[in-house]
């Protein structure tokens, strides 16, 4: 059975409230993360995903509406909000600018310090996580300020593993980099969850990024959760999605196509392999219009 590991309840957030510039940025969301998984969070500039993602760790407190983290509301007692950032790390968009000590092993070791670890363990995960981030041992006594953008922002999620989150949240984790970055930064985030089991949340604006990555997307429209479902579910609604201003993969325009000209297909597919196979299908006569 898969557990859930992080919920929100009607959670809304109002910036600004009670004045005249009041902004509802998230509006009555109530959603559930398994233990595990990986789940992608879309949505157009603007729709929310930072608003709801900087609540889960009690960097922002819901106007209404509560954040369960292992079904415990994580504002229960507020002396404890510090271990729920321990456990729900979150890495905001360009964390690189976020960089601040002298050594790449000291900024990697500035979490786990905090959280009041030995030597000899801070020792040790700022090199495991090293690993995951795919930089070695020479990175540790160089300036963070000397590495590339890419390594920059390397450095910085890997601080973040090294608390050992049990939910790992990454705001555009691969903004801005060139496609060999953006497939680097997206391989790790992989790799990594497959050797630690945590639980991946990773806010994105390309369809495509998610799609290859997440079991599930989570897509907001306007404040409001409008999907929340498996991949396949949520590229099915693609006429939808496109008015929300997201842009499916090119894979999935051509199954609408396909499927507007009366034959027979699967819209929900996202991937070169399953796409493979529904045109044998179709090709084969298992399909007609
Ligand atoms: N500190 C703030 N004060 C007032 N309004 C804010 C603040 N931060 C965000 N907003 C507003 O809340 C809404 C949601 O913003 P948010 O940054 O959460 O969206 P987003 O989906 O992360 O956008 P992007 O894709 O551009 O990162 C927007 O209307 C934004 O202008
Ligand atoms: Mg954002």
């Amino acid at each position: 059975m898969e557990s859930i590991i992080l919920e929100t309840r009607h959670l809304t957030h109002t910036y600004a409230g009670g004045t005249s510039s009041a902004v509802t940025a998230i509006d009555d969301i109530s959603a559930a993360f398994y233990s595990g998984e990986i789940v992608g969070i879309i949505g157009h500039t603007g729709s929310g995903k930072s608003t709801f993602i900087e609540h889960l760790n009690g960097l922002l407190k819901g106007s209404n509406g509560v954040v369960l983290l292992e079904g415990k509301d994580i504002w229960a007692n507020k002396k404890e909000i510090r271990k729920v950032r321990f456990k729900v790390g979150v890495c905001f968009q360009y964390p690189e600018y976020q960089l601040f000590e002298e050594t790449v092993e000291k900024d990697i070791g500035f979490g786990p310090k905090n959280m009041g670890l030995s030597e000899e363990e801070i020792a040790r995960r700022v090199r495991t996580v090293l690993g995951y981030v795919g930089l070695n041992d020479s990175y540790l006594s160089k300036s963070p300020f000397d590495l590339s953008g890419g390594e920059k922002r390397r450095v910085a999620i890997a601080g973040i593993m090294a608390m050992e989150p049990q939910v790992l949240v990454l705001d555009e984790p691969s903004a801005g980099l060139d496609p060999r970055g953006r497939t680097k930064i997206l391989d790790l985030v992989r790799t990594y969850q497959k050797q630690t089991g945590c639980t991946v949340l990773l806010v994105s604006h390309s369809m495509e990024d998610v799609a290859g990555l997440a079991s599930r997307i989570f897509v907001m429209n306007k404040a409001k959760l409008a999907y929340f479902d498996t991949v396949a579910v949520v590229f099915s609604h693609a006429k939808a999605l496109e008015t929300m201003g997201l842009d499916i993969p090119q894979i999935t325009k051509l199954f609408e196509r396909l499927k507007e000209n009366g034959y027979d297909v699967d819209t929900g597919i996202y991937s070169v392999d399953a796409a493979h196979k529904e045109l044998l299908r179709l090709l084969e006569g298992g399909a007609r219009r």
